[in-house]
């Protein structure tokens, strides 16, 4: 079973981009940690242990420095056979995060110029590992934030820790415009916006389009407001709670973003225990994992502009589960450096003709 879960984490690269550099010269994150293929973990045995059971700490003294803090985590992570696939996708690089935030030393200190640990060292590792190891909290609930983009969002179990591939078509200079000019994009949708990362960084990348941010759950809409807050967004993206389209009668969109859930049920319920602490709802889509990709797919049209744009992530094992259903759907598979795709796009009027045919 365990080993299951490890083919699952990477057949079908759950919603599995890592966390993001937050500045160009952001020194504890390899460029390896943005592509998925840096998925290396392997091993997944069981978690060390319940809470109280164990001591995440250990017999030996307090490292002198930093650097022996950061490499002793490390040790403590790998042994403790965790799941890193939403956060830094190795030991070293997840402990050199995770100690620098303990210490509240920026990320962006470079090795010689870390200071001292701090007197209190000892506790707040022993914090960070209760949170890590003992209850496999993902590296960013334990730090609360994720970067995304280019930017560093707020984040807790309320929503997905971001992650979208659709990213890699923020961080392309073409972007969408294959399909779409940037210069007719006026009103965007973001459906499903959990953290709000989407939305925050199409309002940032299209200053003069107006952006809905749609979720079902209100946590995660509470979640996207102190975010968008942050950014000083308010007039700019505008948060509403819908059943997918439910509450948008009337709208029209230049541009449909949505990572919807879809990870099939028996697939989640297979998945390492990090997974298990992100909010269900944000995963889990029925049986195909295409619960909601299906509706999405039939109701796009009736909010899309003439010649407006749907891009949707499926991941790689919902993709081929996807085309195996409707096999004539005219979507186009973007196509992304680390080998694979799992988010499609397609323009209104080829989704309206699909949609005839199926009738
Ligand atoms: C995979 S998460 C994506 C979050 C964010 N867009 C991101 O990429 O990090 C899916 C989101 O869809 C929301 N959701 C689930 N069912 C929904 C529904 N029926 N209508 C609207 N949103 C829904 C979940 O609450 C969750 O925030």
């Amino acid at each position: 079973m365990r080993q299951k879960s490890n083919e699952r984490v990477r057949q079908i690269e759950l919603h599995a981009k890592p966390l993001q550099p937050f500045t160009a010269n952001f020194f504890i994150l390899p460029m390896t940690a943005r592509t998925r293929d840096s998925d290396k973990n392997t091993t997944h045995p069981e978690p060390v242990g319940v809470r109280g059971q164990v001591d995440p700490l250990f017999n030996e003294p307090d490292p002198p420095d930093v650097a022996g803090w950061i490499r002793l985590v490390a040790r403590r992570l790998d042994a403790a056979g965790l799941c890193f696939a939403s956060g830094m996708q190795e030991p070293y690089p997840e402990a050199e995060y995770l100690v620098l935030h303990a210490f509240a030393i920026p990320l962006e200190t470079p090795p010689p110029r870390r200071p001292p640990p701090p007197v209190n060292a000892r506790q707040r590792v022993q914090r960070l590992l209760e949170a890590r190891i003992v209850q496999r909290k993902p590296a960013a609930y334990v730090t609360k934030e994720a970067f995304f983009a280019g930017h560093r969002f707020m984040v807790d179990e309320r929503v997905l820790i971001p992650r979208s591939r659709i990213e890699n078509m923020l961080d392309d200079p073409r972007g969408f415009t294959p399909w779409l000019h940037p210069g007719r994009v006026r009103r965007i949708l973001d459906l499903g916006t959990g953290s709000g990362c989407l939305a925050i960084a199409l309002a940032l990348s299209y200053p003069r389009a107006m952006v809905d941010a749609v979720d079902l759950s209100p946590e995660a809409l509470e979640v996207a407001k102190s975010n968008r807050d942050r950014f000083g967004l308010q007039r700019q993206v505008k948060l509403v709670r819908s059943d997918l389209f439910g509450a948008l009668a009337g709208e029209r969109y230049d541009l449909i973003v949505t990572n919807p859930p879809y990870v099939p049920q028996a697939d989640f319920d297979a998945l390492p225990a990090e997974y298990h602490r992100e909010p269900a709802m944000a995963l889990v889509a029925g049986p195909e994992g295409l619960d909601l990709v299906g509706p999405i797919l039939r109701q796009a049209p009736d909010f899309l502009t003439p010649g407006g744009l749907l891009v949707c992530e499926t991941g790689d094992e919902v993709e081929k589960n996807l085309m195996a259903r409707w096999p004539t759907l005219p979507v186009t598979w973007i196509p992304f450096h680390f080998g694979a795709s799992g988010v499609f796009a397609v323009v209104r009027e080829m989704l309206e003709k699909w949609r005839e045919g199926l009738a």
